[in-house]
């Protein structure tokens, strides 16, 4: 019997309970031995509820118990997280998360750690939700070259732009059934400001690109300033809005960036809906993978946690090798990039369609589908740091928002 211990029984920590209650023949078939859970650690009480006898308020129960040798660590958030994985790594426990801000603050030590112990600490659930992409990367593309890593890593976010545009659901509304299926964070900035996503595609850069690459290096902007009338102007230029999180490796130089952007119709990010993430992965010779599949919600989260626990039961005293170097990787800024803008302003077009054109020159002007004030106009491929020192000479700017 390998007997484990769950840290945190919010979403995802009863989540993993039930997939392992339900699926235990079939996991214990996959494992060769019966996976018992013995400790559920949490604040609070559950009277009544199935964990109940097994729940311990104190994470020393768990740390001196020397028969559990996985320890599932689903609280969220760096601490106390981090103290006890450190605390359960170094005490020889395998440790399995779906904690990304733990993951992208302090992965290459804990997977140092682990790896020093002959021990496994997993992280497969900390990007993508159910969507296997962490293992991907560490073993079936490591032949190539990873050129570049891009997609929509953000359930919440998307679950948001896609009820705003096929439903005609405000912000605010979409962000609370959002919550109310559990994909949100329990600060949901983190999904809106884009600092989720930011943390996942520092994690798939380090891993893709062998260095360490730091969340807080990553230019990150969220949603929160899209509105109904830019999800219009999209629709009329056959466009929608995505949170985009991308990182390349172009010559050499690293770039790595988080926003939103608008995806043309015919591009296959743009068909990724509601809570469904999509990540593109390009290799030299590979060219173009694509993954896709639930990127939140409780169920398949906890699977992609409970497979992680097969693994780490599996190799118990045999490191599954994951390389992430404490090195640290300095990326390129972005205002370098070239793409076009596309810019909302307020006000008659004839009123500063003469100052447009001398900035950007020939721009397509986009009139609103309603008979409402202002226009749009989509400026031509230019560097982001000339994009922004032109449009400080317009007057009126609403909003801009980036192509894809
Ligand atoms: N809040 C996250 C999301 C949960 O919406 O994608 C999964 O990491």
């Amino acid at each position: 019997m390998i007997n484990i211990a769950v840290l945190g029984y919010g979403t995802i920590g009863s989540g993993v309970v039930e997939v392992i209650d339900k699926n235990s023949d079939g996991i214990s078939k996959k494992v060769g031995d019966e996976i018992r859970i013995k400790h559920v650690l949490d604040l609070r009480d559950f009277p009544g509820d199935r964990v109940e006898s097994i729940l311990v308020h104190d994470f020393d129960i768990i740390l001196n118990d020397p028969e559990v040798t996985i320890v599932v660590e689903v609280m969220g958030g760096v601490e106390p997280a981090y103290t006890f994985v450190k605390k359960c790594l170094l005490a020889g426990k395998s440790v399995c998360t779906s904690n990304k801000e733990l993951v992208a603050a302090h992965g290459p030590e804990l997977v140092k750690i682990a790896k020093e112990r002959n021990i496994n600490f997993l992280f497969e659930a900390s990007v993508g939700g159910a969507i296997p992409i962490i293992r991907p990367l560490c073993s079936s593309v490591t032949a190539d070259k990873i050129l570049e890593i891009k997609g929509i890593l953000n359930g919440t976010t998307n679950y948001i732009l896609t009820q705003m545009d096929t439903q005609g659901w405000d912000f605010d509304k979409a962000l609370s059934k959002a919550q109310e299926l559990g994909y949100a964070e329990r600060n949901p900035e983190a999904d809106i400001e884009g600092h989720d996503a930011c943390r996942k595609i520092a994690i798939l850069s380090s891993l893709a690109f062998g260095r360490n690459v730091n969340y807080e290096d990553i230019y990150t902007e969220g949603i929160s300033k899209i509105t109904a009338m830019d999800i219009l102007y999209a629709r009329k230029m056959d466009c929608k809005i995505k949170l985009l999180a991308s990182s390349e490796n172009i010559d050499g130089k690293y770039y790595a960036m988080v926003a939103p952007f608008l995806v043309k119709s015919s591009h296959p990010l743009s068909g990724v809906s509601g809570v469904f993430n999509a990540i593109f992965v390009k290799g030299s010779e590979i060219d173009d993978l694509m993954f896709y599949g639930s990127g939140a919600g409780k169920l398949p989260t906890a699977c992609a946690v409970v497979a992680d626990v097969i693994d780490a039961a599996r190799h118990l005293n045999e490191n599954i090798q994951t390389i992430w170097s404490e090195e640290g990787l300095a990326l390129t800024g972005c205002e370098n990039a070239t793409r076009r803008f596309f810019v909302r302003v307020s006000g008659k077009r004839s009123g500063c369609e003469a100052k447009i054109n001398e900035e950007f020159g020939e721009v397509d002007y986009i009139e609103p589908e309603e008979d409402t004030e202002g226009f749009g106009f989509v400026t031509p491929a230019l560097a982001e740091k000339s994009f922004d020192e032109h449009l400080r000479n317009i007057p009126n700017v609403l909003g801009r928002i980036r192509f894809e």
